[in-house]
């Protein structure tokens, strides 16, 4: 694996796996790597001639009270983790190189996609990932560019910046990866206590009985933020930031569930803000 610092490399590298023909996977991630996002990696690996992964803790798309200097890093283990999945590439740029002083362009999709779930609660957060995903995808130039699942709103954001746009990049999802008990795996599960880890898994559950009740028969949208609301509500320390029933494509609040839906949760556990969801088709 080649570990790139600098856009010039970065382009150099992936101009000459475009010479000799190569097809070009990338995952971009934020680092302090685990399961779900070596799925990533395994998935683009499959698929692809070179894989390209990046590594970057994006300001932009955390809000001024958020954990951006807490997110948690380890950059020597993630790099022994992407040879072990066999990365040809990965892109570590620092801060100052993505957005050197003067930096002022954003890219943002506008509308209730954004704005809606977590976009309630973290009104810049998509106007970052949008911005930072459209200058990796320039830089990489991506057949096909791997998303997870588990955040089920920045995929559909991304979906929609893709065509928009005209990037020439397959948006490939990519199924949640799971603990054994159910919780999501995530980056930030790191700053969980003990007790608020076994806490966490009502995040999943509620959402398994939620699928339970739609292919049971359940098609009112209420019912089933009820039954999620209670469920949550019933650990000691949980906040719900938002239970949302939402049509899967455009994220518009659903009342009769029709189509493919997103049943997605955010839920603080402590000072630890946590997202799950499940689709379903009805
Ligand atoms: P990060 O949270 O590091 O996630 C990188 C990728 O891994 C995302 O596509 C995310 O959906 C996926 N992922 C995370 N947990 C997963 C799980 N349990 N199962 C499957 N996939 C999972 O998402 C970001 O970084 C950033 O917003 C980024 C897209 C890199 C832009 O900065």
């Amino acid at each position: 694996m080649k570990s790139i610092e600098t856009k010039e490399a970065l382009r150099g590298a992936v101009a000459e796996g475009r010479q000799s023909g190569q097809t070009i996977g990338f995952v971009p991630t934020m680092g302090f790597l685990h399961e779900g996002h070596l799925s990533l990696m395994r998935r683009a690996r499959k698929e692809n001639d070179l894989v390209v992964t990046s590594i970057f803790v994006n300001p932009t798309q955390f809000g001024p009270n958020e954990d951006l200097d807490a997110y948690p890093r380890d950059i020597e283990r993630d790099k022994a983790l992407m040879i072990e999945e066999k990365v040809d590439l990965a892109y570590l740029p620092s801060t100052d190189q993505l957005y050197p002083k003067g930096y002022t362009t954003y890219v943002e999709v506008k509308g209730p996609m954004t704005k809606a779930l977590c976009g309630r609660s973290r009104p810049i957060h998509f106007r970052g990932v949008t911005t930072i995903v459209s200058k990796l995808f320039h830089l990489v130039t991506p057949d096909r560019a791997y998303f997870g699942q588990k955040d089920a709103q920045q995929v559909a954001v991304i979906k929609q910046m893709t065509k928009d746009l005209d990037f020439a990049t397959e948006v490939v999802v990519c199924p949640t990866v799971r603990e054994a008990d159910g919780l999501a795996m995530s980056s930030r599960n790191a700053y969980l206590s003990p007790q608020h880890r076994k806490d966490a898994v009502v995040l999943s559950k509620s959402l398994f009985e939620a699928r339970e009740m739609v292919t049971g028969g359940t098609r009112q949208a209420a019912t089933i933020h009820q039954r999620i609301s209670e469920r949550i509500c019933a650990v000691p320390d949980a906040v719900i930031d938002y239970v949302s029933v939402v049509d899967a494509v455009t994220l518009a609040d659903l009342r009769t569930l029709r189509g493919e839906i997103l049943i997605a949760v955010a839920v603080k556990l402590g000072g630890t803000r946590l997202i799950d969801n499940i689709q379903v088709e009805v």
